[in-house]
């Protein structure tokens, strides 16, 4: 998000709240979870712990996200996460080559942040995908862990939990990447911090 001259309210508290749990929570599941895999020899944390905590973390992420789902569905913040898919790849085009040279050479941002549209076309394509098909992916994959008789016995002769565990892991991974490319672009703001600010006071 970058350069505007007025400050805009584009973060309400309801989804500030949100996020800073949202981080919380991904941040403990990733280090509890990466302990469970790694269990022998014990990294980080050992793995009882790892998997009380990870389980309740679960919990409160899943409660967090309904919050999410619910607000965006009532409030207009859910209308940023709705965007045109006519023309919609040469606007990605403009917006990777604004990351990858305009913003070196101090270039204007092509889709400056406006109440209207708070997202840029990498944003929207990256929350939505984030929020909307990975999150939902890996609650229910983690309820299926949780409570493995509500999954699958046997496909094609592999256990169901087998492909809920490969699914999960696979989710967790996507959202661990996703949240260190998310911290990076949201040092690309009018300085380095302001993006982070934005987040805590819920003016751009
Ligand atoms: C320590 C971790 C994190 C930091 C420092 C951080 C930082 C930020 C910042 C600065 C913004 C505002 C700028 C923008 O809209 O791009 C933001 C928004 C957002 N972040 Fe994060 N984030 C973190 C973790 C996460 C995680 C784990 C997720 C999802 C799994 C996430 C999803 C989002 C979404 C969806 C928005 C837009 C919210 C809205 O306005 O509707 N963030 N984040």
């Amino acid at each position: 998000m970058e350069n505007h001259s007025e400050p805009l309210y584009l973060y309400p508290v309801w989804i500030r709240l949100w996020h800073i749990l949202n981080a919380l929570f991904c941040l403990t599941l990733i280090i509890t979870g990466l302990s469970i895999q790694f269990s022998n020899p014990t990294i980080i944390v050992r793995f009882r712990v790892a998997v009380a905590v990870h389980n309740v973390a679960g919990v409160l992420l899943s409660v967090n996200y309904i919050i999410f789902f619910i607000g965006n569905l009532f409030t207009k913040n859910g209308a940023y996460y709705v965007f045109e898919v006519r023309g919609y790849f040469s606007r990605l085009k403009s917006q990777f080559h604004h990351y990858t040279i305009g913003v070196f050479k101090k270039e204007a941002a092509p889709f400056p942040v406006t109440v209207d549209s708070k997202f840029n076309p990498l944003q929207q394509l990256s929350y939505v995908a984030v929020m909307y098909v990975i999150i939902p992916l890996v609650i229910l994959s983690g309820l299926g862990l949780l409570y493995p008789e509500i999954t699958i016995n046997n496909l094609l002769g592999i256990s169901g939990l087998d492909y809920t565990d490969l699914l999960h892991l696979f989710c967790g991974f996507v959202v661990t990447i996703f949240m260190c490319i998310h911290i990076y672009f949201c040092t690309f703001g009018k300085t380095a911090l302001s993006n982070f600010k934005s987040i805590i006071n819920g003016y751009h």
